[in-house]
């Protein structure tokens, strides 16, 4: 990943919207709104006059007992799930205890060990997600078990790993994971979490009869399906979640980043009725369900579920998406731009006949681009040769044109 010591040294005073500015007053525009949480942006008036308010009358409150703001979140996040998920919990307190729990409630309930996961994914950095999560890199330097937790091929559809094309592929990457049911587990599998979109791992978006194929899979064999959407979830994707963008109903949710909207720290499992046999003693944080956080979440689902602002992150998404297939044509190195909504990454290869990807060239991009103001980041997840263009939902149309006409100045300069 890029990490130059210039941006190391870049110290930020203040932000807002997309933009963040330094002590000399520069503006920066944020391609990645934070680390693809702030899904409304950089110091949100409606969020902080929410919160200030709030802060008036109470800030924090054991999770014991209840707080207005978690109740109505709550409630809020069933209303927007799936209709199959009609349990919430916010005692965790980010996306890796999130995970963690949903973990745990499936084997609470039935009665399993084995957990499924996929290669190049990211699903957290406890020590135990860190395990469950798909790069050996992050695990190399520690010692600890990685008993009980099977890695599987996520579909990259650009680079199969069946040297295949969908739809002749009929999604063989299910397949595999029958056979590992079959032949390779103990036959204790007790849940499978995914990434409706693997995000670090180069934004790889599987076709939608992947999902029905996998759900198939899942319910005969009794495992827990859980759609890590830490990333995916509230309105990246134009919809909700992802699982109604992919029309599939996993038994668990886990959500987090994006529900801050702008920055709060706040992360939710959302679950089957059947989950919650499971006393919170097994899975509760001191700071979860924070008031204020719970605040910042209520007052971002407000703004963002709501079909005219879906409808936006949508067109936005296409606007970039249709600006980068026309950097296709101009730019040989860029070999694939993917994207849904405003969860987009561009693959950079040496050449597309063979695909060999770019790695060096893919910094230099990241490097470029902060040189002309432009925060664009890469992820040691995956080749590396994924830059991603993720910004707050609320982008308008004419950021959405600055951002794309300065990238292609930076895109230019490998060029001409
Ligand atoms: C898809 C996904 N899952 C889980 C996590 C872990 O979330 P947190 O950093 O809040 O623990 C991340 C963080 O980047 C993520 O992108």
């Amino acid at each position: 990943m890029f990490r130059s010591d210039e941006i190391k040294d870049l110290e930020i005073e203040k932000g807002t919207g997309i933009y963040l500015y330094d002590k000399e007053g520069n503006q920066f525009i944020d391609c990645e709104a934070g680390t693809f949480n702030l899904s409304l942006g950089y110091c949100n008036k409606e969020i902080v006059d929410a919160v200030n308010e709030q802060s008036q009358k109470l800030t924090h409150l054991t999770s014991s007992y209840l707080a207005e703001p978690v109740v109505r979140l709550a409630k809020k996040l069933i209303d927007i799930s799936p209709k199959n998920l009609t349990r919430a919990t916010t005692k965790v307190c980010g996306g890796s205890t999130a995970n963690e729990g949903a973990i745990k409630l499936a084997q609470y309930y039935n009665k399993k060990s084995e957990v499924i996961s996929f290669y190049r994914s990211h699903v957290g950095q406890t020590i135990y997600m860190q395990n469950v999560s798909g790069n050996s890199f992050r695990k190399e330097p520690f010692h600890f078990p990685q008993s009980d937790i099977a890695h599987m091929n996520y579909p990259y559809c650009y680079r199969c790993p069946y040297n295949s094309t969908y739809p002749e592929c009929q999604c063989k990457c299910v397949d595999e994971i029958e056979e590992y049911l079959n032949y390779g587990s103990t036959g204790n599998v007790s849940s499978l979490i995914i990434e409706p979109i693997q995000g670090n791992g180069g934004n790889q978006i599987p076709p939608k009869e992947y999902y029905k194929k996998l759900k198939k899979l899942c319910e005969e064999c009794h495992i827990e399906l859980i759609f890590d959407e830490i990333q995916t979830g509230i309105g990246r994707l134009g919809t909700m979640f992802a699982a109604q963008y992919f029309d599939v109903e996993p038994n668990m949710i886990t959500t987090a980043k994006g529900l801050g909207g702008s920055g709060y720290q706040i992360a939710a499992i959302l679950m089957e009725e059947k989950f919650n046999i499971m006393e919170s003693h097994f899975h509760s944080f001191t700071y979860g369900s924070n008031v204020l956080s719970c605040t910042a979440a209520n007052k971002t689902l407000e703004i963002i579920d709501n079909e005219e602002f879906l409808k936006h992150v949508r067109e936005a998404g296409n606007y970039i998406l249709e600006r980068l297939e026309k950097f296709k044509d101009k730019y040989s190195f860029i070999g694939d731009v993917r994207g849904v909504g405003l969860m987009i990454g561009v693959e950079i290869v040496k050449d597309r006949e063979t695909k060999e990807s770019d790695v060096e060239l893919t910094k230099e991009i990241a490097k470029r681009a902060f040189q002309n103001r432009l925060l664009l980041r890469t992820s040691l997840y995956g080749l590396g040769n994924v830059f991603k263009i993720r910004p707050s939902l609320n982008i308008t149309f004419e950021e959405c044109e600055v951002m794309m006409d300065k990238l292609e100045k930076v895109l230019d300069s490998f060029v001409y």
